[in-house]
């Protein structure tokens, strides 16, 4: 086990960190961690997690079954793991020895009670702010690296002042940072090596010198914002909510490109010229998909109304009400083109991912646009690179069928191993997702396999549509009219 460096008596804060503990070993808590532990050969950096199967994929000899596909994550998971890098289930153990220990948890929406359908369920942070309490010796930086709704540190501060003030002679202590993540899925390590900006806050000038001296290792330190505390955790929620709001916007003008005979591309290119406005972020689409931005703005929108701001209120919530319209609207037009129905159909459905270059199917736009036409009957053969069989079983709701085509009314599913076996027989092919391998398909012999007539929907406007065309699919791109 791990020796926590120094003895620190209280109030006087670590200034050099050598030891981490980061709860949470998920889509964040895993690439960002390794990335520190990469940087930072000096530091012992241990990533514990509840879930043993999480933590036995994250040990596994096969770099090819981390639980959590990013490029480039391998290479730096086989650079440290073992050396400086650690994963395992033993929580207290790793508490007690960190100097610093990063809350890395999951923050989903609430179900039931108070505020269900919006507010952050922060049950995970509590349990975690209580086992380090318990745990923790000497002086402990506790960070905040959830994504949380503004004010939790007080909440924090809470749970581990009164584990301070409980323990003979005040031998332990705490200060609290909150130092949200920025990073991406797909680009997690690139976003993660050379990010746009760290934010740090806080209270304590010692903690949070201790927190950017570990960045300082590779970030630039004019990169490192400071700011209070509230401010950090509010800037997340903000950040998010913008990013998604470009989305609603551009996939809002999108619909009026479809019914005017204009291009949403050459709309975002004619926009995205303006420095004000900048081009990223204005790819139409199947609606923005994941597992923070629909989560993250009803929690603003929760915020917004518990402090009495009904219009801002509503005004975020109508971001997230057209990301619901617009992948509504992508299942109905998909059957409308079919002569009205699907039943009974093959639709080749490319891409399952909420976006490229992930494993993750959160929030995923494919979702909820494949349940809808499995509604209408459809047979769905779906392929996705990095998504497996039993992934989209649980998002479905409903296990692949054994034996080809279901019963003609009923919808059913099966995975596809290529885009060629897929599109077999098929009445439709449906891009849902963005994977480079899509805009390089060979379209003649797609044609060639597909029932006339036949269709493409490129949902993500990233295949060759023209050549689709030329071998002689009826098309349809999302945003052009
Ligand atoms: P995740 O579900 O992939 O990982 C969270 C992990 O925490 C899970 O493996 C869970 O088992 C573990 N956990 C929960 N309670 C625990 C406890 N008490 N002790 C030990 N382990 C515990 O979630 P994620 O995608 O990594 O997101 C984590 C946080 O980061 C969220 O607040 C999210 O909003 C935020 N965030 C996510 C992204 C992203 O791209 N996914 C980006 C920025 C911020
Ligand atoms: C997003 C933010 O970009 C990160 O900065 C943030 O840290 C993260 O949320 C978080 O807090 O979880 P992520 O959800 O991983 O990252 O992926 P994005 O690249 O933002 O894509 C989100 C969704 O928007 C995807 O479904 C994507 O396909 C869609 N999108 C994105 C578009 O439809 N059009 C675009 O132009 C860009």
């Amino acid at each position: 086990m791990l020796l926590k460096s120094e003895f620190h008596p209280t109030f006087c804060p670590v200034m050099t960190v050598r030891t981490i503990c980061c709860i949470g070993a998920g889509y964040v808590g895993g690439p960002t961690m390794a990335v520190i532990a990469d940087r930072c050969p000096q530091i012992q950096v241990t990533l514990v997690d509840l879930n043993a199967e999480r933590i036995a994929a994250w040990n596994d000899a096969d770099l090819g079954r981390l639980p959590v596909y990013e490029p480039g994550l391998a290479d730096v998971v086989a650079r440290c793991r073992g050396r400086n890098l650690h994963f395992t289930t033993e929580v207290d153990g790793a508490i007690a020895a960190a100097d610093m220990v990063f809350l890395s948890v999951n923050t989903p929406t609430k179900r039931k009670g108070l505020g269900a359908g919006q507010a952050s369920d922060l049950r995970w942070i509590e349990a975690s702010a209580r086992q380090v309490a318990a745990q923790a010796r000497g002086h402990t930086i506790v960070v905040e690296k959830s994504t949380l709704p503004v004010r939790t540190a007080e909440t924090i501060q809470a749970i581990l002042s009164a584990a301070q003030q409980g323990t003979e002679g005040d031998t332990k202590s705490f200060s609290v940072l909150s130092n949200p993540e920025f990073l991406a899925e797909g680009t997690a390590i690139s976003d993660l090596e050379n990010p746009d900006r760290v934010l740090i806050g806080g209270d304590d000038p010692g903690s949070i010198d201790a927190l950017a001296e570990i960045y300082s290792n590779w970030v630039n330190p004019e990169r490192i914002l400071r700011t209070n505390l509230w401010s950090s955790e509010l800037s997340k929620l903000t950040a998010n909510a913008f990013l998604a709001q470009r989305i609603s916007s551009i996939n809002a003008i999108g619909a009026l490109c479809e019914a005017t005979g204009a291009d949403v591309k050459e709309v975002a290119r004619a926009i995205g010229s303006d420095s004000r406005l900048g081009s990223k972020f204005l790819a139409a689409g199947p609606g923005f998909g994941g597992s923070c931005f629909r989560k993250d703005i009803l929690n603003l929108v929760y915020l917004c109304r518990h402090y009495g701001l009904e219009p801002a209120a509503q005004y975020w919530e109508q971001v997230v009400e057209l990301n619901s319209w617009q992948q509504q609207r992508i299942a109905r037009l998909v059957v409308s083109r079919l002569f009205g129905t699907v039943s009974g159909k093959r639709l080749a459905v490319l891409g399952f991912a909420f976006k490229a270059d992930t494993n993750d199917t959160r929030e995923s736009p494919a979702i909820s646009i494949c349940r809808d036409l499995l509604e209408e009957g459809a047979h769905l053969a779906i392929h996705d690179p990095k998504v497996g069989v039993d992934q989209i079983t649980s998002d479905l709701g409903q296990g692949a069928s054994a034996s080809g085509l279901g019963l003609a009314d009923e919808g059913s599913w099966q995975p596809a191993a290529s885009v060629l076996e897929a599109v077999e027989g098929a009445d439709a092919v449906i891009v849902l997702t963005e994977w480079g391998q899509y805009a390089q398909l060979d379209w003649p012999a797609i044609a060639a396999r597909m029932r006339r007539p036949a269709w493409l929907f490129d949902v993500r406007a990233v295949t060759d549509a023209e050549a689709a065309r030329v071998a002689g699919l009826r098309v349809w791109l999302v945003g052009e009219g």
